[in-house]
């Protein structure tokens, strides 16, 4: 069983990223196209029995860790619930449950979130200014956002609370040293995102700031800054101010790929298994699921598909398959899923 999650590059996967929902209450213009995007028919989605099943063998089978995703996974019906019965997964070896929600729809039922499992939350905020965020999203609701901030950062019992600012050149690039002073007084870790192109999000290498720009920016105004410790598997590279209880980072998925740390599996809503974010080449465990296939047969078929896991995607040199490859817009894959 706890095998067959280790890959042909010796590469083993504990966290299962699970896509609980293709809608989202906003409509970020790097995520999805303004018209939005063709929804998968009701009856595709997973139903909760259908996730708990999946994620109930992916932890037997060594995964540790559960991050929610969407679209936005708070607009999905019953997730406090179905957070409470994944987090009886800890029985079998589960640590940590996550979720990455733009935080629109969450200060209210944050507490209940925590209540029933929820380790660790990361918010989508790309700037501190409301009138941006407008453009960004293409929706009000700046002020729920920092609410929602706010609660995760009063709650003691989640053990992290990151913030997600995908940087855009033009736009809030400016404000990365403003995002840098929160991390000041508060136990926040800002990651600043590099732009990725994915099928119909208006990708250009113009509006991209490589990470390494926006540290040489932070530098400049903070020389002390120090390299904060990673862990392995991590996705940003971090640093910190000295005297800052919070920290920043970079998620440089365009300049400095992190393939070969790569610890991650995702699952759509619609139920497939993906286990790279730009690998096209799904698997349906939904229909298998439906036709009555047993847990072993899923565990083969979950296994092949690890096994056909790539070495590592181009990055920047791939970037017309990127652009105009088959692959889902973002907001299908589950927000960078
Ligand atoms: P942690 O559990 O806090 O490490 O979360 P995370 O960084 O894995 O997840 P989150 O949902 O907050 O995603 C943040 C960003 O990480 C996304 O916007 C992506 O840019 C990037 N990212 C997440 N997973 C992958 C991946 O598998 N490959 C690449 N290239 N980028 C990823
Ligand atoms: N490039 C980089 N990050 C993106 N996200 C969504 N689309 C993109 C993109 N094109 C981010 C969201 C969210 C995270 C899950 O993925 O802002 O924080
Ligand atoms: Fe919704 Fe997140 Fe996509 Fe924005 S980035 S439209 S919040 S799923």
């Amino acid at each position: 069983f706890s095998h067959s999650l280790i890959d042909k590059f010796n590469r083993r996967h504990d966290y299962l990223r699970i896509s609980l929902t293709e809608k989202c209450n906003l409509r970020c213009f790097y995520c999805m196209p303004s018209e939005g995007v063709d929804l998968s028919p009701k009856e595709h989605i997973l139903t909760d029995d259908e996730v708990v099943r999946l994620a109930t063998l992916f932890v037997k089978c060594g995964v540790t860790k559960i991050r929610l995703t969407g679209g936005e996974p708070t607009v999905r019906k019953g997730i406090v619930e179905l957070v409470g019965r994944l987090h009886d997964l800890n029985t079998y070896g589960l640590k940590s449950i996550g979720m990455t929600s733009n935080g629109i729809a969450l200060h209210r039922r944050l507490p209940q979130f925590i209540q029933n499992g929820l380790t660790h939350l990361n918010l989508s905020l790309d700037t501190l200014d409301p009138f941006k965020f407008e453009i960004m999203t293409r929706r009000p609701g700046h002020e729920a956002v920092l609410r929602s901030l706010e609660v995760a950062l009063q709650s003691p019992d989640l053990r992290s609370v990151k913030l997600n600012v995908v940087i855009i050149k033009g736009l809030n690039d400016h404000e990365v040293l403003e995002f840098v002073a929160m991390t000041r007084d508060q136990n926040l870790s800002v990651r600043f995102i590099e732009f990725m192109p994915f099928t119909g999000n208006k990708w250009e290498q113009s509006k991209m700031v490589p990470s390494s720009e926006l540290l040489a920016r932070i530098s400049a105004v903070h020389p002390g800054v120090i390299k904060a410790a990673d862990e392995l598997n991590d996705t940003a590279r971090s640093y910190q101010i000295p005297g800052y209880t919070g920290s920043f980072g970079f998620i440089s998925s365009m300049s400095d790929h992190f393939c070969a740390t790569c610890n991650r599996l995702r699952l759509t809503a619609d139920g497939q298994i993906k286990v790279c974010l730009f690998d096209n080449k799904e698997v349906s465990l939904r229909d298998r699921m439906r036709r009555g296939d047993s847990d072993n047969d899923l565990l083969r078929i979950i296994g092949q598909a690890v096994q056909g896991k790539s070495e590592k995607h181009g990055g920047m040199a791939d970037l017309d398959e990127l652009r105009e490859g088959p692959n889902r817009p973002m907001i299908l894959i589950g927000g960078m899923l």
